[in-house]
């Protein structure tokens, strides 16, 4: 009995982190979550969970590092390119053609875990061009989103060093940002169309009648169980017919293919199944 209860050092730091800042990562692969922890104390020559533990408390400002370990950032502009073609040319034309035989409306997109806003400006570069050239007027809205502060203030900002420029294409460059003092700024034309917002994944979607919804390198830092939780999310967001964009070495997988159908396997492109038994739940 008397071990009944008890927490392992490591549930007591996803605990201590959840009351103090907000962030539940109990909902997050546990294995990484422990690799990452051990990574943050050997830093600080901890060997010992309830020793850090006891750190992290005494230390408000430890609290950011270590989320800044636990959260991994890595982002670029046009990242995986062949992603990017696919969403040219086969997903963009079929959601204009919907958008233009439906009447007025606007195309909604939605960007979710952006880090730093490359993913969202160069899916709106990719979309406001091909409406450009195609002499096509649609609105066109654009939401960011990430659970770190200060990954979408860069966003919103939008400026880059040159280093980070290195994948976007020769023509997007010279079209859609200009030179400003501390890098490569986005031109107003894309900065115009898009938003960024501080969200949680596991909250309620911030927007809804989405078209697409990209999510990329995400999903795979979450557990079985969180990851079904954030699809029915992505799911009461889309509008029907709306497309679901997953990382390279992600994929829809447990009660998630209930809601989802797989129509572009290389790119891990779906699309919302309209008739799901959560559908009819509702
Ligand atoms: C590796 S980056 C992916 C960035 C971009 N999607 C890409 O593929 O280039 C993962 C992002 O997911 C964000 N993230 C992690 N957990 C999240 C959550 N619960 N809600 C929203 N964003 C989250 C992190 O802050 C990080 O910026």
């Amino acid at each position: 009995m008397g071990t009944v209860g008890k927490q392992s050092p490591l549930d007591e730091l996803i605990r201590t982190i959840r009351i103090k800042h907000g962030t539940d990562f109990s909902r997050y692969r546990k294995s990484c979550v422990g690799r990452r922890i051990s990574h943050r104390m050997s830093m600080l020559g901890y060997q010992r969970m309830d020793k850090y533990l006891g750190y992290l408390k005494e230390n408000p400002n430890e609290m950011e590092q270590l989320l800044n370990v636990l959260t991994i950032h890595v982002t670029g502009f046009f990242r995986d390119n062949s992603v990017f073609e696919t969403l040219a040319k086969r997903i963009f034309p079929w959601i204009i053609d919907k958008k233009l035989s439906c009447g007025p409306g606007s195309v909604r997109i939605w960007s979710a875990g952006c880090s730093t806003g490359e993913e969202t400006y160069s899916i709106a570069m990719q979309l406001v061009d091909r409406l450009r050239r195609e002499k096509v007027k649609l609105e066109v809205e654009i939401f960011g989103t990430d659970i770190s502060e200060e990954s979408c203030r860069i966003a919103t900002k939008g400026v880059y060093p040159e280093k980070k420029l290195e994948d976007v294409p020769r023509l997007f460059r010279t079209r859609y940002f200009e030179v400003v003092e501390e890098g490569y700024g986005i031109a107003p034309e894309i900065r115009s169309c898009v938003e960024f917002k501080v969200h949680d994944l596991f909250s309620p979607p911030p927007y809804l009648m989405l078209d697409l919804i990209v999510c990329r390198n995400v999903l795979i830092h979450f557990n079985q169980f969180s990851r079904n939780r954030v699809m029915f999310n992505f799911h009461s967001a889309l509008d029907e017919d709306g497309v679901l964009l997953l990382g390279k070495s992600e994929a829809v997988t447990g009660g998630g293919l209930e809601l989802f159908e797989l129509i572009n396997p290389r790119n891990k492109i779906y699309r919302k199944r309209v008739h799901s038994s959560c559908d009819k739940e509702a």
